[in-house]
């Protein structure tokens, strides 16, 4: 169940509320830290501008709650390793917006790697076609790499998890680092 909308700009979360949930008492706040207060809240989801995850995130997870944050991960090696050691020990769930490992014909790409239909894949290559254009984000991130990270981050990063999963290196080195 949805609790609050944040967004600095109020009168784009109230059009998400009427929108999405238009019949529900849901609160509207341009505080973060409101929602990081309410005991009710159990999980947040982080979908501001890249530049805003690390800070968010921490702040979440600090305040105990679970965290769904939109992919880019961070903008840095050190904010990544930040948010890792700030889960360190705890019980807190935190998952990325890596939607594509959703998408059918992904889904279908991975099993059948795994059961060998092309043998053992030796190297990789993704390509991207997308349009894109200046107001294609409502706050500009994708145009500014100091607020997004530039083409790499933003749609770049899709296609190294996709890799990362196909090829089964992401989670052992994740669940490694988490154990040492
Ligand atoms: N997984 C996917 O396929 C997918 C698709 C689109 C976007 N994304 C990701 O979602 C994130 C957001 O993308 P977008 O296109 O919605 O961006 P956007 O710029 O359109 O929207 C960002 C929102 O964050 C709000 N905001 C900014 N600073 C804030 C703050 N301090 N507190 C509260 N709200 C604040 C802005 O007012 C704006 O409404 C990005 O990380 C992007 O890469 C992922």
């Amino acid at each position: 169940m949805v609790n609050a909308i944040v967004d600095t700009n109020l009168e784009r979360a109230a059009q998400i509320k009427g929108h999405f949930l238009p019949s529900r008492n849901v609160k509207i706040t341009d505080d973060y830290q409101q929602v990081l207060e309410d005991s009710q809240i159990q999980a947040v989801i982080i979908g501001t501008p890249p530049n805003l995850h690390e800070k968010m995130t921490l702040d979440a997870l600090k305040a105990g709650k679970h965290v769904f944050c939109e992919k880019p991960f961070v903008l840095t090696l050190e904010q990544a390793n930040a948010i890792l050691d700030a889960l360190k020990g705890t019980n807190l769930k935190f998952m990325l917006g890596f939607n594509y490992r959703f998408i059918p014909h992904f889904v279908k790409m991975a099993n059948l790697l795994k059961k060998g239909a092309i043998g053992k894949p030796v190297i990789a290559k993704s390509v991207l076609f997308s349009r894109t254009s200046p107001s294609s984000t409502f706050t500009g991130f994708h145009l500014n790499s100091a607020l997004g990270g530039g083409a790499l981050f933003e749609m770049g990063c899709h296609h190294i998890d996709l890799l990362m999963w196909f090829f089964r290196k992401n989670t052992r080195g994740l669940r490694q680092h988490l154990e040492h």
